[in-house]
């Protein structure tokens, strides 16, 4: 079966299921295609919480689907892939939460929404790498913040809203490899390049030495945005290398390459068109929340929602 007979296919069976099918910017290309809307992970959580249908097909990790059912509890969520996690957000349990918020029992728990719906229940707010400064800088001055799992996202919100945090040592496995040196080799191989480059990365404090010159410091959705305005034309990534497919497609004139082709996570590319056709046929796999973890979630989840 072709690529545009499966995506017929996709089409037709989200129409006839009344489902909305949203895609993450790390997606797949030809799922990419095939969605309602395609997103970073606040674009998507706004996506979930305003949708008319009554199904949310969402392909992209099970935190992402979890954060849509928490915010839209009467709508069925499916999955194609129950494996799809992320490194990250296991990078922290509840337990461990509890025991490092005995530790600091007046401080403020600002959660990456890259966490389980459990670890978001035990948290004040979440915030994504598109909101993250306007939801630390939305709390109290003299607050204490614990920030997780992220160590690099953290890092890089201490030097952007001038606080001290205190951080997990989590990491995404994917950007942590994106290192220091890629940033030095890229500008010295193309210094008229401009570098975007994703608050996740291990490089991610090597690159705020540069940032606000050539070096941007941004979410996926925010490299979309950045690249869209710019005066240049030629641009190095650093970040999962889905993210290439929606900038080629949305600006063709301009050149995009990746800092590290090897930047792909086996977790987003486990969704394909064959289990996104056979989620919406066979009604597979429906992501679910206990009440009461979800009720509290929902609390830090709508102030990310709000926030930036
Ligand atoms: P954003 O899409 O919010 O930039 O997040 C990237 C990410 O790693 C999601 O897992
Ligand atoms: Fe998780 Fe990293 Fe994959 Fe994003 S790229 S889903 S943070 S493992």
């Amino acid at each position: 079966m072709t690529v545009e007979s499966l995506q017929g296919e996709v089409r037709a069976l989200a129409r006839e299921r009344e489902a909305v099918i949203l895609a993450h910017n790390y997606q797949l290309p030809e799922v990419q295609d095939v969605a309602d809307f395609v997103g970073d992970s606040l674009g998507l959580s706004r996506q979930a919480a305003q949708s008319e249908g009554r199904t949310i097909v969402f392909c992209g990790v099970h935190f992402m689907a979890e954060t849509a059912k928490i915010l839209s509890p009467d709508k069925t969520v499916l999955i194609p892939d129950l494996e799809a996690g992320c490194s990250l957000a296991d990078s922290i349990d509840v337990d461990e939460l509890l025991a490092w918020k005995a530790r600091y029992p007046e401080a403020v728990v600002v959660s990456y929404v890259n966490t389980s719906a459990a670890i978001k229940a035990e948290s004040d707010y979440c915030c994504t790498s598109g909101n993250v400064r306007a939801v630390i800088d939305s709390i109290p001055a003299e607050k204490e913040i614990l920030f997780l799992p992220d160590l690099y996202l953290g890092l890089w919100a201490e030097r952007v809203s001038g606080r001290k945090l205190h951080l997990w040592l989590g990491e995404c496995h994917v950007h942590a490899g994106i290192r220091p040196g890629d940033i030095e080799r890229v500008l010295a191989e193309e210094p008229g390049a401009e570098l975007l480059v994703h608050p996740e990365c291990g490089c991610a404090s090597q690159a705020m030495a540069f940032a606000g010159e050539q070096t941007h410091i941004l979410s996926t959705e925010g490299m979309l945005d950045f690249a869209r305005s710019s005066r240049h034309d030629r641009f190095r990534v650093a970040t999962e290398v889905g993210i290439l497919h929606r900038l080629h497609g949305e600006l063709p004139g301009k050149r995009f390459e990746p800092v590290n082709p090897n930047a792909v996570c086996r977790f987003m590319k486990m969704i394909t068109l064959e289990k996104l056709r056979d989620s919406l046929r066979e009604w597979q796999y429906e992501v679910t929340v206990e009440e009461e973890i979800a009720a509290r979630a929902r609390k830090a989840i709508e102030r990310m929602v709000a926030t930036g």
